[in-house]
């Protein structure tokens, strides 16, 4: 792990269309309210999300920058739709498609992160949407990371492909910085896909027990948000998906890296 200030949390799954663009960016919303700011990295290197679902067109992205075409202070972009408080939301683009980012090698990578953290910008958080899958760039992503935030449906597969994250961030990297959102799923569902994922890793693996982060139930305000490009937390902050987004807030970050 890099060490540094500025808290980096990945937000990963193993499975695919668990959730993690919509709550990367449903945090970084609630987040930034809190006076928070935060650096937003698109690290689906594969098919960048965050642009399409935020609705701007970036004409700087990070296939620049690995093509040595930009800096990552020059690709960075103010999304003053989400900086509603005293914080602020800053957009690291992606770009869908693009081979130059398909095949990023692990040395290109473990360079980005760090440039990343080493950014002279004034952020406060650092938020990273992992693409789905356990491949080395998204184990990279959570392993520099100071937490992954692994998020996990009551689904078997999703579960099933959760522990595999878990095992090989701890099997390859040696990192056991795991901590367990549940969506999509009531408080019994996601209790219980917290005491399965735990005791498999407590069992198998010899890791400490799991911390469970918060569950986030199933939210039709939500996906209506998502489907019209917008950000829940914005549209229907009352909605039962965002209050259990915001009641994990002041789990997430320490008492000293709060904003005052
Ligand atoms: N709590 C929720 N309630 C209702 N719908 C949800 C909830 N969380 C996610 N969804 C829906 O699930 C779908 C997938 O969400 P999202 O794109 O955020 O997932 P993802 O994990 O980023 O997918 P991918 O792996 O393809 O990048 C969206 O249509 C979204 O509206
Ligand atoms: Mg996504």
């Amino acid at each position: 792990m890099i060490h540094t200030s500025t808290p980096m949390f990945a937000i990963a799954s193993g499975k695919g269309g668990v959730g993690k663009t919509s709550l990367t960016l449903n945090l970084a919303t609630l987040l930034a309210k809190q006076g928070q700011h935060v650096l937003l990295l698109d690290g689906d290197t594969g098919l960048a999300n965050l642009d399409v679902q935020l609705n701007v067109q970036p004409v700087k992205d990070l296939a620049h920058v690995l093509a040595g075409q930009a800096t990552l202070s020059d690709i960075a972009l103010p999304i003053p739709q989400l900086s509603t408080g005293k914080g602020s939301v800053t957009l690291l683009p992606g770009r869908a498609g693009h081979s130059g980012l398909t095949n990023v090698t692990q040395p290109q990578l473990t360079q980005l992160l760090t440039d990343l953290r080493a950014l002279t910008s004034n952020a406060t958080v650092i938020l990273i949407d992992v693409a789905a899958g356990v491949a080395p760039a998204q184990l990279i992503m959570c392993a520099q990371s100071t937490a992954t935030l692994l998020v996990s449906t009551p689904d078997p597969s999703s579960l099933t492909d959760a522990y595999a994250l878990i095992k090989l961030l701890w099997q390859n990297h040696g990192t056991a910085n795991t901590r367990l959102i549940v969506n999509q799923a009531s408080k019994t569902e996601g209790q219980q896909v917290h005491t399965r994922l735990s005791t498999a890793a407590e069992n198998f693996l010899k890791l400490p027990p799991l911390p469970l982060l918060g569950i986030i139930p199933t939210d039709k305000l939500y996906s209506t948000a998502v489907r019209s490009q917008a950000i829940a937390a914005l549209t229907y902050p009352q909605s039962t998906a965002v209050e259990a987004i915001e009641a994990l807030l002041p789990k997430l970050l320490l008492p000293s890296q709060k904003a005052a």
